[in-house]
């Protein structure tokens, strides 16, 4: 990666190298369009290659990074991490959920494919997110592998993951909610596996409790300032920009900051969390850099 002295040039192609890096060795282990039978392998990759910023397996490089690790060893992770993302968003698109048809910049895989082969493609993603991350040729560390497998079923489930958050916010749909609720939706469906990927990565790279810890409240910090980000970005955004329809939290009412907060206090929201996502990173010292631009990211993105 070439050093530039502007921030927002640097942190681009940053960006963009390793979305590179992620998209090449997702097509290595994602099914062949060829592989029988043929209509979930298309819409898998379909979904995975039909854009997206990359966040999360990006996050888990920048981490593993800062750790003094190596890409080879943190790839599959960083690519089951956005197996499960994609297979999150095709589910949330359907129409028993947010009921949305633009995702990407595309049609979305329902309306493309249909409702079954969509929700088909969700759990084949999800399911060899698993492959992957147990496979032998894995080279990692076999506890290491069991704990970080251990790490992201729960970052995902329903108890304190993803899934409990995807729950929590169909039932708060048309709802009022306190403040609390609102934190405690938007930290599961979105805060929990962009905290996964930081924190699986610390766990990949052995990383002591105590900078455990503080990785932990980075990407805790970091996953809660990404959703108040999207919602802030549904009101204030374009679908054209978005890749997705705007202005649909609204008339789904979901619990949004904008909506509880207004835009400003929620922008306001963002930045305080940022900040103190990085204030964690002090013990990284140069090291902190990438992780420090990648969440700043976060809270300027305007996709
Ligand atoms: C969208 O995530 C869904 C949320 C969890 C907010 P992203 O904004 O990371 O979507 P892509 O991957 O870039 O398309
Ligand atoms: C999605 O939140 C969270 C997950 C997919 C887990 P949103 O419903 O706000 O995401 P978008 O706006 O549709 O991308
Ligand atoms: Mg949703
Ligand atoms: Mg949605
Ligand atoms: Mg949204």
């Amino acid at each position: 990666v070439k050093k530039h002295p502007a921030l927002s040039i640097s942190i681009r192609e940053y960006l963009s190298d390793y979305r590179q890096e992620v998209d090449q060795f997702l097509d290595l282990v994602l099914p062949e369009v060829g592989v029988n039978p043929s209509s979930i392998h298309e819409a898998t990759r379909y979904s995975i290659f039909a854009g997206g910023k990359r966040i999360r397996p990006i996050l888990a490089i920048a981490t593993s990074k800062a750790l003094g690790g190596k890409l080879v060893d943190v790839l599959p992770f960083a690519a089951a991490l956005e197996m499960v993302h994609t297979y999150s968003i095709i589910h949330d698109d359907l129409p028993a959920m947010d009921n949305d048809d633009v995702r990407r910049g595309k049609q979305a895989l329902h309306k493309r494919f249909g409702e079954g082969v969509a929700i088909l493609a969700g759990n084949a993603l999800l399911t060899q997110a698993f492959e992957l991350l147990s496979s032998d040729d894995y080279s990692c560390d076999p506890i290491l592998q069991l704990e970080l497998i251990h790490t992201m079923c729960i970052g995902i489930g329903s108890r304190e993951g993803m899934i409990a958050g995807q729950v929590l916010d169909l039932l708060t749909e048309g709802k009022s909610y306190s403040a609390d609720d609102l934190q405690s939706i938007h930290e599961l469906k979105t805060g929990a596996l962009i905290h996964v990927a930081v924190y699986g990565a610390a766990i990949l790279l052995s990383a002591t409790p105590d900078r455990l810890e503080k990785l932990s409240d980075f990407g805790r910090n970091v996953g809660l300032a990404f959703q108040i980000v999207d919602d802030i970005l549904d009101v204030e955004g374009t679908t054209a920009q978005l890749g997705k329809e705007s202005g649909r939290d609204c008339e789904e009412q979901k619990a949004t900051y904008p909506a509880l907060f207004g835009l400003e206090k929620s922008k306001q929201m963002a930045l305080e969390l940022i900040e103190a996502a990085i204030a964690e990173l002090g013990f990284l010292g140069a090291r902190k850099e990438r992780l420090v631009e990648l969440a700043q990211f976060v809270s300027v993105r305007r996709f």
